[in-house]
């Protein structure tokens, strides 16, 4: 018989191995590839010639019962979620230490309890003490919530199989957790698979909604391995600047629900409280008369939101100038850069360029392009933008403006929010807002708006 051969996994990108290195080919991590063991890597032997069952196969026009949603009572998180929780499935919520996530799940928990539904908390991180203590300070000590210590799978399984199946369990996190059959250290992809897997058939099995937290590494991936994120239903970032007060749930996947969905919400000394109205947060103290600053008319999800980015452009006399950006696509800056720069001769080449979104808001959005570009110019230019202005468009490399989605939204919510005017792309429909379009088909228009003379 082939000696069983021996692979090699890197705990941060789940890359395999077949011999151990240093350094990770595929994230280009350090120091993170550690051997697998055979339980998990072991390559599957041919089926045996036992027959198996015949699978009853469908069409896709029979009639099916919508999986029923539970609503957690937080809308913020509903809303991130496509709707409410999906019974059966699995929801794995990743972001930084320190950022908020077991704060929002023992929030929604107790608030999923206090409607009468059956709810665990499992902290692998906290012990029960802290977790009462945490509630307590949040005005929850009520909700009939029940609470877990533990690390061990099988005594979190055991725990869950005894007596009626609850509604919802979290598990805090998924790093601390272990599988007494493999054998490796908890936090290693192959502890992180194996536990995620049989949770999430577990609760498959028997209805249940699984919230898993995972810690997100240095450079932003959920900890351990990417794998985790194929195998739940429901991938959910909570996002946010720890200097800052709000928190942004954003939803990267979703087998239940549209993408890129986002819920806001604002930590407070008594905990998250939801936004609801998140355009106002961002713009709190937005000041329209400065330059370099533009309000970008942008949509997260099926949600307009309106922001403000800021830009400095200063003369530099180094050879590589500085390019900062806080909040957005420093490729996508760059490329900005250099059609202002070749469609209207702004010689940006030679300046030092940062970037800020406010707030600490990220922004993903081509149509920032407009926004950004005119707050560059009117950096450079030290001539603020008309008063009440919203202005958003992508621009192409030939430096034309291109229109963008849901246009009537937007300047439906800059209405709502009090602007006059919106510099924006040539649109089909525009609704009957009170606002002025003033539409720029190529960069070169809004180029001589702020440099008259040139
Ligand atoms: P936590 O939920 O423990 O973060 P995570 O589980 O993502 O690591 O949140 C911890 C932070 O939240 C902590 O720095 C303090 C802050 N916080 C508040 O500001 N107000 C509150 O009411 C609570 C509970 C936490
Ligand atoms: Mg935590």
């Amino acid at each position: 018989m082939a000696k069983p051969q021996k692979t090699f996994a890197c705990a941060n990108c789940g890359c395999v191995y077949t011999k151990w290195q240093g350094k990770c080919d595929d994230c280009n991590d350090w120091n993170t590839i550690s051997e697998q063991t055979a339980a998990v890597s072991g390559a599957p032997k041919g089926l045996s010639k036992q027959k198996g069952s015949t699978v009853s196969l469908v069409s896709l026009n029979e009639p099916v019962v919508n999986a029923p949603r539970t609503l957690s009572g937080i809308s913020e998180f509903d809303r991130a979620l496509g709707g409410g929780f999906v019974a059966g499935s699995a929801v794995l919520i990743g972001g930084d230490p320190g950022i908020g996530k077991s704060t929002l799940l023992l929030q929604a928990m107790a608030a999923l309890a206090l409607k009468g539904e059956d709810c665990v908390y499992f902290s692998g991180e906290e012990a029960t003490a802290q977790i009462q203590m945490r509630a307590d300070r949040l005005g929850l000590s009520k909700a009939p919530l029940k609470l877990g210590s533990e690390t061990s799978l099988r005594n979190i399984l055991t725990t869950l199989d005894n007596g009626p199946a609850p509604k919802a369990v979290v598990i805090d996190s998924i790093q601390t957790l272990f599988a007494d059959h493999v054998e490796a250290a908890p936090g290693t992809v192959s502890q992180v698979r194996v536990c995620a897997h049989e949770l999430i058939s577990f609760a498959k099995r028997r209805g249940i909604i699984v919230l898993i937290v995972g810690h997100v590494t240095k450079d932003g991936q959920i900890a351990g391995p990417r794998v985790l994120e194929h195998m739940v239903d429901t991938v959910l970032y909570f996002e946010g600047d720890r200097g800052h007060q709000f928190r942004i749930l954003r939803a990267v996947k979703n087998r239940f629900g549209g993408t890129d969905e986002i819920g806001v919400f604002e930590m407070t000394g008594l905990g998250l409280q939801e936004v609801t109205n998140p355009s106002e947060l961002f713009l709190a103290d937005h000041n329209t008369r400065e330059p370099g600053t533009a309000v970008f008319a942008g949509i997260e999800g099926s949600r307009p939101l309106l922001v403000e980015i800021q830009a400095l452009v200063a003369r530099s006399s180094a050879a590589n100038p500085r390019r900062a950006v806080v909040g957005w696509d420093s490729g996508r800056l760059a490329m900005v850069l250099a059609v202002l720069d070749a469609r209207g001769g702004l010689g940006l080449s030679g300046c030092d360029v940062y970037l800020n979104v406010a707030g600490g808001l990220k922004i993903s959005e081509p149509a920032a392009d407009l926004a950004v570009a005119a707050a560059l110019m009117s950096s450079l230019s030290q001539s603020a933008l008309p008063q009440e202005t919203v202005v958003f468009g992508e621009i192409s490399l030939s430096g034309d403006v291109r229109s963008v989605s849901q246009t009537e939204n937007r300047l439906k919510e800059a209405t709502k929010l009090g602007f006059a005017r919106a510099i924006m792309p040539k649109a089909k429909k525009t609704g009957s807002h009170g606002i002025k379009p003033q539409t720029v088909a190529r960069v070169g228009e809004l180029v001589e708006h702020f440099f008259p003379d040139a």
